[in-house]
């Protein structure tokens, strides 16, 4: 009976809708520390980090923002107020210490939580409504005009094939991929390649890890075409910007991301982040330029560039489950 007494607090309810926040690569970074009934302090778990491809964590701290977003916002379900102390000083290694006060209405974004996606697929040959993409503007930019899609999407494209074709960050990414139910189960983070279609590739030997890694390889090459499509098939873009990079900047770029991705669920639309130009390795860095200039204000850093536009529903996906997230459970 000992087990699992911090699940039956109250932060767990809050806990356990944060957990399906957007995170870079899925690795769910998140640690709790269930300090009191009411309090509980968030760490990052430095062994998700993404070195390759994240090497400052700016994706992860984004990542630990949209989960502290989705946990307030689900604390209004149960009529708390989260009061979120960025960086305590004590301990000075917490991301944020969190007390659930009472009190409070209901955020009405939460009726969009569970229905939330990013949307790694083709979408419609549909604009995004003028309507739609002036409510957006008030979270990042919208780029709707068709020279600046073009630009964005060329940008998009060349900077995913850099990460592609440079050894060590294609690598940080296949070494995540889980390859069907069996993986996903064992270890449910990182990119999951399950369903009927890919299960079946992976069964005809077309989808395996080694082919992943080689870009000679018909598996590579197929999954490279895929890509080309999807990225191809998008109407529109949303980047979001910050005056300045700290990790405050972070934090608040993904609490802004999350509050936008259940934003363009109400509203029936899809989001895929798009993130390989924003990435700080040494070969992405005429791309990162590029990115700058054509999505900032001179000196601001892009945080987030997404894909906006009508795509088809896609199943949820994994995650570890709470109790393996709390440190003294
Ligand atoms: C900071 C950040 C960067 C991301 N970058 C990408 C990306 O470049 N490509 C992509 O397909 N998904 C990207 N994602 C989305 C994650 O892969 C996704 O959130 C995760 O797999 C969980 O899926 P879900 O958002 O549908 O719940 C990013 C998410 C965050 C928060």
């Amino acid at each position: 009976m000992e087990c699992c007494r911090g699940l039956r607090r109250p932060p767990a309810f809050a806990l356990s809708y944060a957990l399906l926040a957007p995170n870079p690569h899925n690795r769910q970074p998140w640690l709790i520390d269930l300090e009191k009934d009411n309090q509980f302090a968030l760490y990052r778990d430095e062994t998700r980090d993404l070195p390759h491809t994240d090497p400052y964590h700016r994706q992860i701290f984004i990542g630990l923002g949209c989960f502290l977003e989705l946990m307030s916002i689900a604390a209004t379900l149960r009529n708390k107020t989260a009061k979120i102390e960025l960086f305590p000083e004590i301990p000075d290694d917490a991301v944020a210490r969190v007390q659930l006060a009472e009190g409070g209405d209901v955020d009405p974004l939460a009726d969009h939580i569970l229905a939330r996606r990013s949307c790694k697929e083709p979408f419609l040959d549909k604009p995004v409504p003028k309507d739609m993409a002036i409510a957006l503007g008030g979270y990042g930019t919208v780029f709707t005009e068709d020279k600046e899609v073009d630009r964005i999407r060329a940008l998009t494209w060349e900077a995913w094939l850099t990460e592609m074709h440079t050894h060590r960050t294609l690598k940080e990414s296949v070494d995540l991929m889980r390859f069907g139910k069996t993986e996903i189960n064992a270890d449910p983070d990182g990119i999951d390649l399950g369903g009927p279609f890919l299960e079946s590739l992976m069964l005809a030997g077309i989808l395996t890890r080694e082919n992943q890694l080689d870009p000679r390889t018909t598996g590579f090459q197929e999954g490279i075409k895929l890509y080309r499509e999807m990225l191809s098939a998008t109407p529109a873009y949303i980047a979001l910007t910050t005056a300045e990079n700290n990790r405050q900047d972070q934090i608040d770029a993904g609490r802004r991301w999350l509050r936008l991705n259940l934003e363009t669920t109400r509203l029936g639309l899809a989001l895929h982040p798009v993130s390989q130009a924003l990435q700080e390795f040494d070969e992405m860095e005429p791309h990162y330029h590029r990115a700058h200039e054509l999505l900032a204000n001179p000196g601001e850093t892009v945080q987030m560039l997404g894909r906006l536009g009508y795509g088809p529903e896609t199943p949820p996906t994994p995650r570890w489950p709470l109790a393996t997230r709390i440190m003294n459970e």
